[in-house]
């Protein structure tokens, strides 16, 4: 990209050679002999940088120093100010200025200087742009849906988050059960304090109590220095315990006396502590059918199932897809660089016809796998997965269910052909599109008979 300079001289002469100077290194150059007509220009031409002389007749450099700033995404302003000026290249600076140059300048003192302005200007720009990427992401996070079923849930979770009662979210895999965990969160009155998250299912049993509560240097061979317990460190926060029944039963023992006294005491250590940390528990597994078989204890389940909050699966809020595709068209499209408007009609019938059994996160997967094939315009029925999009066969004949693994394949072949269909049988171009090696994409292909 070409940037934009734009010099503001009441000094025919200086622009003149300013201009010469910045043109042969490569800049677009803009001028103005006045304040007035600086003013215009960085609102008409938004300029990457204005070289602004100090002494203009009117309004003076520091006067429309002011006024830039005060311009929506104002430029980066350099002033030129009179040899020996430095009081007043520093008051410009504190107005504002990024930078000043005193005249009369030699050439590569001024190149130099606009140069480095100008890497600033770029950095300040990605800045502002990665500023927006999070902002959107974080705000992204809402929990769509209007559905009868969503809005039970939300109801419950407005009237539990501000009390600092355990809950306890269960729901088939994919519902949202950690969205609805951390909006509890926000919504509480610990919402300024930790938020932390530990996933029972995927710590190895030997170390989840040391996760949990944390160790003494020696408490076992391994435990070279004194370690928190995620429980410490969420003190005065909330503690989102994933999976819950997943947990082993002697770590269900201590948790329950934590739950019970409030004290947590460190693996190898002697001396309780107090905590005080909110629970929110969340399970995708039937905790009752796991108390009757003894692989959860009931005394537990009582403690963490105080306030619970189920989360319907997707095919029971059938009216909910429609607002979810598009939520997710809207977030994958600003990630993947696509221009995708919406569905066809035909394809949001199959998507409600379709039962989601990995729910808002199957979901959210089809749609950006749709969105990579589509690119831009209407995602219509071939862009939707296999099993969308035989949503209505499938309904009629159940026993044509397919495993997991049968699914994954078949998605992968469908996107593989697709893949290699957009890209006119480039390998190349497909291999890098889908982030694998040539190489695998070649064995792939082998196996899906695809050569
Ligand atoms: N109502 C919703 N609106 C928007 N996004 C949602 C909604 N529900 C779920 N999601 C998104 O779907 C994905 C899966 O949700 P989440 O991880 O909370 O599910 P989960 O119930 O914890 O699943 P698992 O049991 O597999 O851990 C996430 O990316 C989440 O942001
Ligand atoms: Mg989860």
């Amino acid at each position: 990209m070409k940037h934009k300079i734009l010099i503001a001289d009441d000094e025919q002469k200086i622009r003149r050679v300013v201009e010469l100077l910045l043109a042969e290194a490569g800049y677009e150059t803009l001028e103005a002999a006045n304040g007035a007509e600086a003013l215009e220009k960085v609102s008409l031409h938004h300029p990457h940088l204005v070289l602004l002389d100090y002494n203009m007749p009117q309004m003076t450099g520091l006067e429309v120093l002011e006024a830039v700033k005060k311009l929506p995404g104002s430029p980066l302003v350099v002033m030129m100010t009179a040899f020996g000026s430095v009081t007043l290249a520093v008051e410009a600076i504190r107005k504002g200025a990024y930078d000043f140059i005193e005249k009369p300048f030699d050439n590569d003192k001024l190149l130099l200087t606009v140069g480095r302005a100008l890497q600033h200007a770029t950095l300040q720009e990605e800045v502002g742009e990665l500023r927006k990427k999070v902002s959107n992401m974080e705000h992204s996070e809402v929990i769509v849906g209007e559905s009868e079923g969503l809005r039970n849930v939300m109801q419950r979770v407005k009237m539990v988050a501000p009390t600092d009662a355990t809950v306890l979210l269960t729901g088939e895999s994919g519902t949202g059960k950690e969205l609805v965990a951390r909006s509890i969160f926000q919504m509480s009155n610990r919402s300024l304090n930790p938020f932390l998250t530990i996933n029972c299912g995927a710590i190895p049993a030997a170390l989840i109590e040391s996760e949990l509560f944390g160790h003494e240097k020696g408490a076992f061979t391994d435990a070279r220095e004194a370690h928190a317990g995620t429980f410490e460190r969420a003190h005065t926060g909330t503690l989102f315990l994933d999976e819950v029944g997943e947990l082993p039963l002697d770590a269900q023992v201590k948790l329950l006396r934590v739950l019970e006294d409030r004290k947590i005491t460190r693996v190898g250590g002697k001396k309780a502590v107090n905590t005080d940390v909110r629970i929110v528990a969340a399970t995708n597994r039937d905790l009752e059918e796991l108390v009757a078989s003894g692989r959860f204890r009931a005394d537990l389940f009582y403690r963490l199932n105080v306030f619970s909050i189920a989360l319907p699966p997707l095919r029971q809020r059938a009216d909910d897809i429609a607002l979810l595709a598009a939520h997710f068209i809207n977030k994958y499209n600003r990630l993947l660089n696509t221009r995708v408007k919406g569905l066809s009609g035909d394809a949001l019938d199959k998507m409600v016809a379709y039962a989601w059994p990995g729910n808002i996160r199957e979901l959210a997967n089809a749609i950006q796998s749709a969105l990579i094939l589509t690119q831009e315009g209407t995602i219509e029925v071939p862009a939707l997965p296999s099993k969308v999009r035989s949503a209505a066969a499938t309904e009629a004949t159940v026993e044509q269910a397919v495993t997991i693994k049968e699914a994954g394949s078949m998605a992968e072949k469908e996107l593989i052909a697709a893949t290699l269909q957009k890209n006119q049988g480039s390998r190349t171009h497909t291999a890098t599109e889908l982030g694998i090696s040539r190489k695998t994409l070649f064995n792939k292909m082998k196996r899906y008979n695809l050569l």
